[in-house]
């Protein structure tokens, strides 16, 4: 498949998507959502791949979603046509693990975008904000949703209602990042994790997902009550006995991902 307005690679068992509007510190408009949709959806189908990396450039990972597309917008074209945010939940079909590499610029719907992801991971240059506020609107695409349960009532208020940009270090203390690292070692350190991951058995990679992503939309009872089904479940595939084999013989074990 050929896309416009984002780059797609693989390095081993990882799939790489590179958002690629740099005129427009690669804001995210219907094209380039549709594409990034359709990247994710051929990797997830890929019995190749077993973990994809998305990320932006050094300057942007996505200031957010495309002002100049929807400045004159009426609200039926927002409402009826649903053009802005119409396919951004694509991204949380996706079974297999997204991480989101990021470098400078996470803003409005790029914040939005990265917190879509399972984890992230920044380059000490990266600033995350939702400054919808300042444009007179708010943010459309989990923001005020997805940020509260990262980081806080607290912060995610300060955040939406002042427009403040976080900076790595902060958002890191504040777990909206797992790891923050030097810019020129962003993209390393997310394919090594991505590669790490993608040698674990797709099954139990893929269960991790679903049961961490059920954390924020069920009580603990459910979700401890779910976690264990699933595990339980681990018993049935080869990488199960393969894992446990390869630990008492004090080997690596090589998962099928069966
Ligand atoms: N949409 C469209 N174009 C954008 C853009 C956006 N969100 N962000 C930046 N650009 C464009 C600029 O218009 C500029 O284009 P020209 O060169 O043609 O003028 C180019 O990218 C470079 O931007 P700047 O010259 O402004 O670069 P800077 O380094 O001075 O500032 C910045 C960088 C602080 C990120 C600034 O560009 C900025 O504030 N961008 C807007 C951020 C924003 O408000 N995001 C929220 C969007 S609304 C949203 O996302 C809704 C939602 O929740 C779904």
């Amino acid at each position: 498949m050929s896309y416009e307005a984002i780059l797609v690679e693989t390095q081993g068992k990882v799939g790489l998507i590179r958002l690629n509007r740099p005129k427009a510190l690669n804001a995210l408009n219907d094209q380039l959502m549709t594409e990034l949709g359709d990247a994710l959806k051929a990797f997830d189908a890929d019995e190749a791949i077993g973990c994809i990396v998305l990320t932006g450039s050094e300057k942007a990972f996505a200031a957010g979603a495309d002002i100049g597309a929807m400045a004159n917008y009426s609200y039926m074209d927002a409402f009826k046509g649903d053009y802005i945010t119409r396919n951004w939940e694509e991204i949380r079909r996706i079974r297999k693990p997204v991480i989101a590499a990021v470098a400078g610029f996470a803003l409005g719907g790029g914040c939005e975008l990265a917190m879509m992801c399972d984890f992230i991971i920044a380059a000490d240059n990266a600033k995350f904000g939702q400054p919808e506020i300042k444009l007179g609107v708010i943010p459309g695409a989990g923001g005020t949703q997805r940020l509260p349960r990262a980081i806080s009532k607290s912060k995610a208020m300060d955040m939406c209602l002042t427009a403040r940009m976080m900076d790595a270090v902060e958002a890191e203390r504040a777990g909206l990042v797992s790891r923050v690292v030097p810019l020129d070692q962003l993209m390393a350190e997310a394919l090594t994790a991505a590669t790490v991951i993608a040698n674990m058995s797709l099954p139990a990679i893929m269960m991790i997902k679903e049961s961490v992503n059920l954390a924020y939309e069920s009580t603990l009872t459910e979700g401890v009550h779910f976690e264990r089904r699933l595990f339980h479940s681990t018993f049935a595939t080869e990488d199960q006995k393969e894992g446990m084999q390869a630990f008492l013989e004090k080997r690596p074990a090589v998962f099928k991902n069966l």
